[in-house]
């Protein structure tokens, strides 16, 4: 019998669980043996694996995070990593492994077929910044949360006449930032795709002022940056091992600078990994039943070093090589029609 090998890699969000319940349900009703890899790409690493069944998928459709770990491990970076994974591949006799994860996560997958190991991705991040794919499942989870967040800090704003800075995660993608901004009507929305000017903020804030609007909403990518100021605000100067900073703070700086130039209470609020956590939505929970079938159908099919992808509303596959060049910035488009709205 075929063996499939499946891991969730990288920060992990709502729906991965709904993703892993469909390529087992599918990859069974093919004939095929799944085995769960545990802990993303150290599990493969280590030989932590365990053979999954209907049962280990059942009632998980609802459950956030993922019933098999992750960790943000790269085989590339540690000794011997490549020929690990190359002896466990053969040790659990894997004919094929399905990768759920962002661009670090699906850039080692397409580095292992590079090696001859067949893997596929399924697109997986709240950041929503994969090439090649209109959708990352734990994104409309995650816009859900932050846009729900943004409502409450109104109610908040209003009572006290505070300008509030609120930090949304996405890494150098505006995605999250930009929609929730969007969706929950902030004032100003920044982004890491367009360097943001601090007399623009405060002029918006100052005309609202004057139209009677004592509060104010501002919404910030972690990854977004001043004009003046080249670099990101990090929480640690170390990188991990796929070379990527911790950025967060950027809400404090810019609460401070505000509170400075116009005089207005100012407050800024993190919102964190709370982002990524919980029940995912209903959409979530579909779209990665889509991409998990569509995944195994890609093994099945022997159309490796592909991911599966959403295209408009249909489920579509692209080359992983494309999904991890670079980063999906923002529909410049939607920035525009976000900023009629201040
Ligand atoms: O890539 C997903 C993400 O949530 C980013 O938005 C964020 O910068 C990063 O992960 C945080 O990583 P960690 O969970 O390792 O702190």
């Amino acid at each position: 019998m075929k063996k499939i090998g499946v891991l969730s890699g990288g920060g992990d969000s709502p729906a991965i669980n709904a993703a892993i319940r469909a390529v087992v349900r599918k990859s069974l009703a093919l004939g095929y043996e799944v085995w769960g890899i545990k802990d993303g790409w150290r599990g493969l690493l280590e030989g932590n694996l365990e053979k999954l069944t209907l049962d280990s998928v059942s009632g998980i459709i609802f459950q956030g995070g993922t019933i098999l770990g992750t960790s943000r491990t790269n085989p590339f970076k540690r000794e011997d990593g490549p020929q690990k994974i190359e002896e466990n591949v053969k040790r659990f006799q894997l004919d094929a492994i399905i990768a759920m994860g962002g661009d670090d996560t699906l850039g080692v997958a397409h580095k292992l077929n590079k090696m001859g190991i067949p893997a596929v991705g399924v697109p997986q991040t709240i950041d929503n910044d994969l090439c090649g794919t209109d959708y990352a499942i734990g994104f409309d989870s995650a816009l859900s949360i932050v846009t729900d967040a943004i409502d409450k800090l109104h109610t908040t704003a209003c009572s006290h006449h505070r300008v509030m800075v609120v930090e949304i995660m996405g890494r150098d993608a505006g995605w999250l930032a930009l929609l929730s901004g969007l969706a929950g009507g902030a004032d100003v929305i920044l982004i890491p795709e367009v360097k943001f000017n601090y007399d623009d903020i405060c002029r918006r804030i100052e005309e609202r002022r004057q139209r009677g609007k004592q509060f104010s909403i501002i919404a910030v990518a972690e990854g977004a940056a001043p004009e003046e100021i080249s670099t990101q605000v990090t929480q640690k100067a170390t990188v991990d091992a796929f070379g990527h900073v911790r950025l967060g703070g950027i809400s404090s700086v810019i609460a401070e600078e505000i509170e400075k130039r116009t005089g207005y209470e100012t407050r800024a609020t993190i919102l964190g990994h709370l982002q990524r956590g919980g029940t995912p939505t209903a959409y979530d929970r579909i779209m990665a039943t889509r991409l998990g079938v569509k995944a195994v159908e890609l093994v099945h099919n022997g159309q490796f070093d592909m991911m599966a992808c959403v295209k408009g509303n249909q489920i579509d596959s692209v080359p992983l090589e494309e999904a991890v060049a670079k980063v999906k910035p923002v529909d410049m488009e939607l920035f525009e029609t976000a900023k009629l709205f201040y």
